[in-house]
């Protein structure tokens, strides 16, 4: 084995303890660079009568931070309780499962410490051991009132206790969603001592509450933005350096930017690259480029089928000048991009293929770009509102997807432009993180350790 001291089941074991590209974090070793995020969320917990609402893009780890800053919260030995919302959920199921799911817990051996047995709504009682079922619960549920009712009841006086309700925005009536907002209200009014985490893919809590919502009084909003770079490349490092081998920095810094800051794709590359280790027939000392294009070629396979498909819709049989537009999109930082710059950036990539064909003409470009945002080319496009020629991925996280192909394809996205250009700024909401932005050595032609040194 390449990597030495493991049998495959330790080191798959370890693997998935350290790198969980399918599960949510939960605790905070593993929680990397949200310390500003679980800072403001710890604050405002204390506050009495305040819940909070963590919201982003699809992937950039609104679930793990929940689940990390509700158990922070939570009173040591104590679980905090997950529920999930789900197009076929509503306000009483998701109670019920929250209810259910607390009398549940008092069965388990370390959680003892809250004193109700059973709880009472509407003349019914459930009782733990009396297999009260989440449905159960929501029957007898009336009104926002019950519900508020019967949280009284699973709360302790003593004890801190959180639960989070994830994925909020699929709950899909607004109606339900609505509810929410009362219960909050209602607790606050009752000095129930519950703390709810919601988190949901969301641009504003407008768009998930709806506006107008007295709620909002209640709710601490976390936005979150994608990871920066020294989160990034410190997942990666922590990782590797647990197997006790090396990491080439560049490589560090590739993966970190082939991520474009989504979590997901650092935990799979990753991973498939360590487990490329493992397999090699030499032994390992450091991680370096081979075993990155190994693992990147892995991770691409490896990506979620319902991520990838938009990206397979504009890129599969068409011609090829759409794979070359594709990555053209992905480039750079901005996650709003005008069409001018995706031309530039499109130029380079043309530039770097080195097979031959020449650059599509700026009308061409243009035209097929549109494209992109019609549903039989995936619509991985979307045009901003009243900003003609400028477009943002549909879903952003996609955009990690078509830098992988094309790193893969040898083409690194670098954000150069065939012009020059204003080289660095700091994060903003337009790149959508803190931190700086893509190292300004990488654009210039300088190897990364070599931007690192200035
Ligand atoms: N701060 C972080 N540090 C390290 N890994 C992280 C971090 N945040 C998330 N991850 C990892 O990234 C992946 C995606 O995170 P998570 O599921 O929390 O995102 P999400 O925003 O809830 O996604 P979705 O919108 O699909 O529900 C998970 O594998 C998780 O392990
Ligand atoms: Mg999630």
């Amino acid at each position: 084995m390449a990597i030495e001291g493991y049998t495959e089941d330790e080191f798959g074991t370890k693997l998935g303890i350290l790198l969980s590209p399918s599960r949510p974090i939960h605790d905070l070793e593993h929680l990397k660079g949200r310390s500003k995020e679980l800072d403001t969320i710890k604050k405002s917990l204390y506050a009495p009568g305040r819940h909070v609402f963590i919201y982003g893009d699809r992937g950039v780890g609104k679930s793990s931070l929940g689940q990390t800053a509700a158990t922070q919260y939570q009173t040591a030995g104590t679980l905090p309780i997950f529920a999930s919302g789900s197009p076929n959920d509503t306000f009483n199921t998701i109670v019920g499962n929250i209810i259910s799911q607390a009398i549940g817990q008092r069965r388990t051996e370390e959680v003892q410490r809250f004193e109700h047995q059973s709880v009472e709504v509407n003349g019914m009682k459930f009782t733990e051991g009396n297999a009260a079922t989440g449905i159960d619960i929501a029957a007898a549920i009336r009104s926002v009132g019950d519900a508020v009712e019967l949280l009284s009841q699973i709360a302790s006086p003593s004890d801190k206790r959180s639960v989070v309700v994830d994925e909020f925005d699929t709950i899909a009536d607004p109606i339900e969603r609505n509810k929410f907002a009362a219960l909050l209200k209602q607790m606050g009014d009752r000095s129930i001592k519950l703390k709810f985490i919601f988190t949901g893919i969301g641009r504003s809590l407008d768009e998930l509450l709806g506006a107008h919502q007295s709620a909002y009084r209640q709710l601490e909003t976390v936005e979150l933005p994608r990871l920066g770079w020294d989160a990034r490349r410190e997942i990666v490092r922590s990782a590797v350096e647990s197997f006790g081998i090396g990491l080439n920095d560049d490589v560090n810094w590739r993966i970190a930017m082939v991520s474009d800051g989504y979590p997901y794709y650092i935990h799979l590359v990753t991973e498939k690259i360590l487990w490329a280790a493992y397999s090699a027939d030499a032994r390992v000392e450091e991680i370096g480029w081979d075993l990155f294009n190994q693992g990147l070629a892995d991770a691409i396979v490896s990506t979620t089928a319902e991520l990838k498909r938009p990206y397979e819709s504009a890129v599969l049989h068409r011609p090829q000048e759409f794979e070359d537009i594709a990555w053209a999109t992905a480039d750079h930082d901005d996650l709003l991009r005008s069409t001018n710059d995706m031309y530039e950036s499109y130029k380079v990539i043309v530039g770097k293929r080195r097979d031959g064909r020449a650059a599509i003409d700026r009308a061409r470009f243009t035209t097929q770009l549109r494209k992109l945002k019609t549903l039989p080319y995936g619509a991985v496009l979307q045009q901003e509102d009243g900003r003609p020629g400028w477009y943002s991925y549909r879903e952003k996280m996609l955009r990690g997807f078509a830098r992988m192909q094309a790193q893969a394809n040898g083409v690194e996205l670098t954000g150069e432009r065939a012009a020059p250009r204003q080289q660095m700024h700091m994060g903003n909401v337009r790149i959508g993180y803190h931190g700086p932005s893509i190292p300004v050595g990488v654009r210039s032609g300088k190897t990364i350790s070599e931007w690192e040194e200035k």
